[in-house]
């Protein structure tokens, strides 16, 4: 087998733990048998800074024919927030379809949780985040700037197709899981898009017996992962309430570092996308201490999406070990003083072995 990955490093620590973990991706696979080919696309601030833009015009025809994205991070001191996120990650995410979020918690062993009692293995859930629309739709707008009466208007939409599209995905793992799913809401205060949401999760619930649906409203559920994240194993979420859930979920298994996410076309029309949870973190970017195993995590995403579970295992195995050993090297956000390539020359070893 062949892959063609494209690889966007994107800003700050994103090109940092980017540049350190896709040696690794390609000789993990080429080990196994798999070769890879990875395409290096510089977009990103840098990019908008130089010529105005986060990417060309034609960045997804170019990207559509690549078996899989894999991003790092965007963000810059000197571009606002809104400029980065919707001039290269939101494009990808919608023009690609790609309406699931999968981000898994999971606490290693070896990693302390800030949640007291909590061991390796104690927390393991999944959100499946809806990443298309809700919240985040570009629907609204601003009217009498700067004036008294000035006034903002930020819609949401919930489409049947794009909600189905990512509640379908959360039952089929509920059901080869646990046979549990969680779904957070806020149905009570929001009667419409969230009431409609509940109509579609109860549909799609006749198709799994199998799958017992608790329903959850999204203060509590924020408050219960605190409380008692043991219980939770697949969530489903629109895509700001998924998006909070998640950092709840990287803060509790003890870092935010440590957190992958996958951004799938369920239809598998486009190439999906793989990118640690976190952003470009301006306060260490520079310093190359960056934790890479929120990226590598991801990588094991993308070949499980490709279908290469012997590799997608093989590197969850080397980053276990790595954080089970106390001699291991490890970055400061999980209590070490490594840097990112230390730690990724440390999972290398660990990959021959
Ligand atoms: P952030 O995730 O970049 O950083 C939050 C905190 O976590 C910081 O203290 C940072 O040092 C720490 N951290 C994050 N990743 C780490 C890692 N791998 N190793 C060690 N420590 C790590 O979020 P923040 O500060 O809110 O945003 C910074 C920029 O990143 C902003 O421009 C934001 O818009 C962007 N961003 C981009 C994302 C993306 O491209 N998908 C996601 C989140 C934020
Ligand atoms: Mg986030």
């Amino acid at each position: 087998m062949s892959y063609d990955i494209a690889v966007i490093p994107g800003d700050g620590i994103g090109t940092e733990v980017v540049e350190a973990v896709e040696p690794l991706l390609v000789d993990t696979a080429a080990t196994r048998g798999v070769e890879v080919a990875t395409t290096w696309f510089d977009w990103g601030s840098e990019r908008y800074l130089s010529a105005g833009a986060m990417m060309p015009e034609d960045a997804l025809d170019r990207l559509a024919a690549f078996d899989a994205i894999l991003l790092g991070a965007v963000g810059h001191p000197e571009v606002p927030d809104h400029v980065t996120l919707r001039g290269l990650r939101l494009p990808i995410t919608k023009g690609f379809d790609q309406h699931v979020c999968k981000r898994p918690t999971y606490l290693f062993e070896g990693v302390d949780s800030p949640l007291r009692g909590y061991e390796g293995g104690d927390i393991d859930f999944v959100v499946y985040r809806q990443n298309t629309e809700g919240e985040y739709a570009d629907v609204g707008g601003r009217e009498h700037r700067g004036f008294e009466n000035e006034v903002a208007v930020q819609a949401s939409v919930f489409t049947r197709e794009a909600t189905e599209a990512v509640v379908r995905p959360a039952f089929e793992a509920a059901s080869e899981r646990a046979g549990h799913l969680t779904n957070v809401t806020k149905s009570n205060a929001q009667a419409h898009g969230m009431v409609f949401w509940d109509d579609v999760v109860a549909e799609v619930s006749e198709e799994y017996p199998d799958v017992a649906v608790e329903r959850l409203l999204v203060d509590a559920a924020s408050m219960d992962l605190i409380r008692r994240p043991d219980e939770f194993d697949v969530v489903v979420a629109s895509n700001l309430f998924g998006d909070i859930l998640t950092d709840i979920g990287g803060g509790i298994s003890g870092s935010l570092g440590l957190a992958p996410s996958a951004n799938i076309d369920p239809e598998g029309t486009y190439p999906s996308m793989f990118e640690p949870v976190h952003g470009s973190a301006f306060d260490i970017m520079g310093e190359g201490i960056a934790n890479p195993l929120g990226t590598v995590l991801s990588v094991e995403l993308l070949f499980d999406h490709l279908g290469e579970e012997a590799i997608a295992e093989a590197l969850h195995g080397a980053v276990a070990d790595q954080l089970a050993d106390p001699s291991a090297p490890r970055t400061a956000d999980i209590g070490g003083s490594a840097t990112t390539v230390e730690v990724v020359d440390d999972l290398a070893a660990r990959l021959v072995e």
